[in-house]
């Protein structure tokens, strides 16, 4: 799936390598920032080293459990088709469900101001607060309502509760109208219009069997664990022996605000939403230090403590050059170099700008990321 700063592309250029050369057959590899997951399931399915994933966000730690949790496949054909079938079923039965499969059926590139409006207008009658929420507005109504049904039939405490909840997750992320993240939906009346309707003519019911099927095959070769928690408490709980991965934030706008509608449906609840973003109140997002200027210098300064206290071994990727919230490779460089022994090795990334101005800057730009790796003394 797209997020925003995935370290995906740099483990097969390098940062791949320089973990398993770091890991120990005595530690786990602790992946404090997992975001998409990317890295801590490549170090699960890849090495014998027990994996602890952790994220301020439930969605996060949702698409990395769903992986690394598990030592052996699962079978799809015994609980998939099964799931899937009875999201449908509950999705007709909706009070909207006729109407709502109907507009699916006629959506239309002429049409579409006319059909969005609709669309907006038929959701906000759903009960479903996820429905009312996003319908209309990141999915069509028909795709919202299957995705809400998706997440409403897992069985909770069944083997394949992780797996559905991921490929759900990863289902919104690739069919939401909206540049990959969740700041604010195409609009209908703008250029944007093809892209809208492109997102919502995509098969909800085809790509979660995709994602659910793929993610069955996935397995850690070591039972790992995730679990929603700040970075810096976590690191408070390393040893000596343990692999700590840090890519923390470089944005000063926080994760929460891009990725709500993966945020709502891991937490299964969405709450009341506003605006063109429909995003909910600040409050019930996670906030993140990292994400402001003011503080992410001694956030990091903290979590660079926890780290020398505990005695384990770092990997800290960032871009070299100073980031929007005021910190920078170079900088963490040198805040790291009086304490650790410093090895520094370089990237070159194609790094997501949040859609980029046109004006300004290019929505995708090259940047040099550092990849930093710390050995107590
Ligand atoms: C650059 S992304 C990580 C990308 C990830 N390595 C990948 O490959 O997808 C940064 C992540 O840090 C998380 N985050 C921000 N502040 C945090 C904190 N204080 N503790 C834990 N996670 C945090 C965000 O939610 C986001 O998912």
């Amino acid at each position: 799936m797209k997020y925003m700063g995935s370290k995906r592309t740099m483990l097969a250029g390098g940062l791949g390598e320089i973990i398993g050369r770091n890991l120990n057959k005595n530690g786990r590899f602790v992946d404090l920032f997992t975001g998409s997951g990317s890295v801590a399931c490549f170090v699960s399915e890849n090495f014998e080293t027990r994996v602890v994933a952790t994220d301020l966000q439930t969605y996060a730690t949702a698409l990395a459990g769903a992986v690394i949790e598990r030592d052996c496949g699962l079978d799809f054909d015994s609980w998939g088709p099964s799931w899937i079938a009875a999201a449908i079923y509950a999705a007709e039965k909706a009070a909207i469900g006729v109407q709502a499969a109907a507009v699916q059926n006629r959506l239309k590139i002429e049409r579409i101001h006319a059909q969005a409006e609709k669309a907006r207008a038929l959701s906000a009658m759903c009960d479903s607060d996820f429905v009312r929420a996003y319908g209309g507005w990141y999915f069509s109504p028909w795709q919202a309502l299957l995705l809400n049904a998706l997440r409403q039939s897992i069985e909770p405490g069944s083997d394949w509760e992780k797996v559905a909840l991921a490929a759900v997750i990863q289902t919104a992320s690739r069919c939401v109208a909206s540049p990959g993240h969740t700041a604010q939906p195409f609009k209908a009346n703008t250029n944007a219009a093809p892209f809208l309707l492109e997102s919502w003519l995509k098969d909800i019911i085809a790509h979660v069997t995709v994602c659910a099927s793929n993610l069955c095959g996935r397995h850690a070769k070591v039972k790992g664990v995730a679990y929603t928690g700040d970075a810096n408490e976590v690191a408070a709980k390393l040893n000596e022996w343990d692999v700590a991965f840090i890519d923390p934030p470089y944005s000063s706008v926080h994760y929460s605000r891009f990725y709500h509608v993966l945020e709502s449906l891991a937490r299964g609840v969405v709450g009341e939403v506003s605006g063109a973003g429909r995003y909910p109140s600040p409050e019930s997002r996670p906030s993140s230090l990292y994400s402001i200027p003011t503080r992410a210098e001694d956030a990091f300064s903290n979590l660079l403590k926890g780290i020398e206290y505990s005695g384990a071994t770092a990997i800290i990727t960032f871009p070299a050059s100073e980031s929007s919230n005021r910190l920078s490779g170079q900088k963490i460089k040198k805040l790291a170099s009086a304490k650790f022994n410093v090895v520094e090795d370089r990237f070159l990334s194609r790094f997501s700008t949040l859609g980029g101005d046109q004006k300004h800057r290019k929505a995708r730009q090259d940047i040099e990321e550092m990849i930093i790796t710390l050995r107590t003394r």
